[in-house]
C-alpha cells in the first residue's frame, strides 16, 4: 500500500477532529443548555478555545519540526565541513605523494643518465684497454725488432765508415770507380734502415704529453713503413704532400696510431688492386690531411657507425672494431675533426683537420 504523506494525514486528522468536535460539542451543548444567550456565549468561547488550542498545537508542532530541521541542517553543515576537511586532507596527501613520486622519478632519471654515462665510459675504457694491450704487445715486438736490428746496423755502419776512410784519399782505377757509388748506396741504405728503426721506436713511445712537436709527414711515412709488410704490390701509394714541413703540437705516439689505423683500414678495404692517395695541405688556421682509397667503400647505413666502439664489418679475428674509435678519441684530444666520405664499391676518403 502506498504510504500517505505526512502533511495529508495532518490535514485530514485536523478536519476530522474539527468536524467531530463541532458536531458533538454542538449536540452536547444544545442538549444540556436551553438558554440561547448562554449557548451563544459558550459557542463563542468554544470557538476561541478551539482556535487557541489548534494554534498552540500548530506552534508546538512547527517548533518541533523546525528544531529538527535546524538540527539536521547543522548536522549537514557539520558533515559538509567534515567532508571538505577529509577531501582537503586527501588532496594534500595525494599532492605530497605526487611530489614524492615526481622526486623519485627525477632520481630514477638521474640514475638512468648516470648509468648511461657509466656505460659509455666503460665502453671507452674497455676500448682503450684493448688498444693499450694491442699497443703494448706491438710495442714489445717492435722494440725487440728495433733492438735486434740496431746491432747489425752498427756493424754495417762501422764497415761503411772503415770502407769510406780506406778509399777516401785513393784515386780509383777505371775498374774501381764503381766502388765509390756502391759505398754511397750503402750509406743511403744504412741511413734509411736507421730511420725506419727510429720510426718504429717513435710509434711505440708511451708519452702522455700533448705538447710534443709532431712532424706529420714523418709520422705518415713511419706509419707506412710499419704497414710495409701488409702492402702488397697491387696497392700503389701516392703522396701529395704540402711543400713545407707540417709541425703540430700533439702526441707523437698517438698520432702514429691514428695513421696506422686509417691506412690499415684502407689496405684491408682494397681486395684486389687499387691505390691509396695521401694529401696534406695548410691554410691560415688548419692542417688538412686526406687519405683516399679505391677500396670496397662503406654503405650509407654504416658510415655513421664506423667510429663507434666495437663496430666492425670484418669477420671475427680480423677486426675488433676499435681502430676508428681510438682514432676518433685521439683526434678529439688534438682538437681535430675526423670525417668520412664514401661510395660503396668505389672507395673511401678520410678527412682529418687539425688546428695549426
Ligand atoms: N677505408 C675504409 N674502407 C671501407 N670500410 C672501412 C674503411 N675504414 C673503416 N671501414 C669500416 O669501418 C669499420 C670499423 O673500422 P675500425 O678500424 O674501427 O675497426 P676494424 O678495422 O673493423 O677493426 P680494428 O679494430 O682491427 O681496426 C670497419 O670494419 C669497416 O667496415
Ligand atoms: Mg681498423
Amino acid at each position: 500500500m502506498r504510504k500517505i504523506k505526512f502533511e495529508y494525514k495532518l490535514a485530514f486528522s485536523y478536519l476530522l477532529l474539527g468536524g467531530i468536535w463541532i458536531i458533538f460539542s454542538d449536540k452536547l451543548l444544545s442538549s444540556i443548555i436551553y438558554d440561547i444567550r448562554v449557548l451563544t456565549e459558550i459557542q463563542i468561547f468554544k470557538g476561541w478555545f478551539y482556535v487557541i488550542v489548534t494554534a498552540i498545537l500548530f506552534f508546538l508542532f512547527i517548533k518541533n519540526h523546525l528544531t529538527k530541521l535546524r538540527d539536521t541542517e547543522i548536522e549537514l553543515e557539520h558533515h559538509k565541513n567534515h567532508l571538505e576537511k577529509m577531501i582537503q586532507e586527501k588532496t594534500n596527501d595525494l599532492e605530497s605523494k605526487n611530489e614524492e613520486l615526481f622526486r623519485k622519478n627525477e632520481i630514477i632519471n638521474q640514475k638512468n643518465t648516470e648509468l648511461k654515462n657509466t656505460l659509455v665510459c666503460l665502453q671507452d675504457t674497455q676500448s682503450h684497454l684493448f688498444q693499450a694491450e694491442k699497443m703494448a704487445s706491438l710495442g714489445i715486438l717492435t722494440a725487440g725488432v728495433a733492438h735486434e736490428l740496431n746491432n747489425p746496423l752498427n756493424y754495417i755502419m762501422g764497415a761503411y765508415v772503415g770502407l769510406f776512410r780506406h778509399y777516401e784519399n785513393k784515386t780509383f782505377s777505371e775498374n774501381d770507380e764503381q766502388v765509390g757509388i756502391l759505398i754511397d748506396s750503402l750509406k743511403v741504405g744504412v741511413e734509411r734502415s736507421v730511420s725506419i728503426v727510429e720510426g718504429l721506436n717513435q710509434f711505440t713511445r708511451n708519452s702522455q704529453s700533448y705538447h710534443e712537436e709532431c712532424n706529420l709527414h714523418e709520422i705518415i711515412n713511419n706509419s707506412l713503413n710499419i704497414l710495409q709488410n701488409q702492402l702488397s704490390n697491387n696497392i700503389s701509394i701516392h703522396k701529395q704532400y704540402a711543400n713545407s714541413e707540417i709541425i703540430i703540437k700533439g702526441n707523437v705516439g698517438n698520432l702514429h696510431q691514428v695513421f696506422v689505423n686509417i691506412l690499415n683500414n684502407s689496405i684491408q678495404a682494397i681486395l684486389n688492386e687499387g691505390s691509396i692517395t695521401i694529401s696534406t695541405k695548410l691554410d691560415d688556421d688548419y692542417v688538412h690531411i686526406e687519405i683516399k682509397d679505391t677500396g670496397e667503400g662503406i654503405s650509407a647505413e654504416n658510415i655513421e657507425k664506423v667510429a663507434d666502439p666495437f663496430f666492425t664489418t670484418k669477420e671475427p679475428g680480423k677486426g675488433t672494431g676499435l681502430g676508428l674509435a681510438i682514432t676518433y678519441n685521439i683526434i678529439k684530444k688534438h682538437n681535430g675533426i675526423l670525417e668520412f666520405q664514401s661510395d660503396l664499391g668505389k672507395g673511401t676518403m678520410v678527412k682529418i683537420k687539425f688546428p695549426k
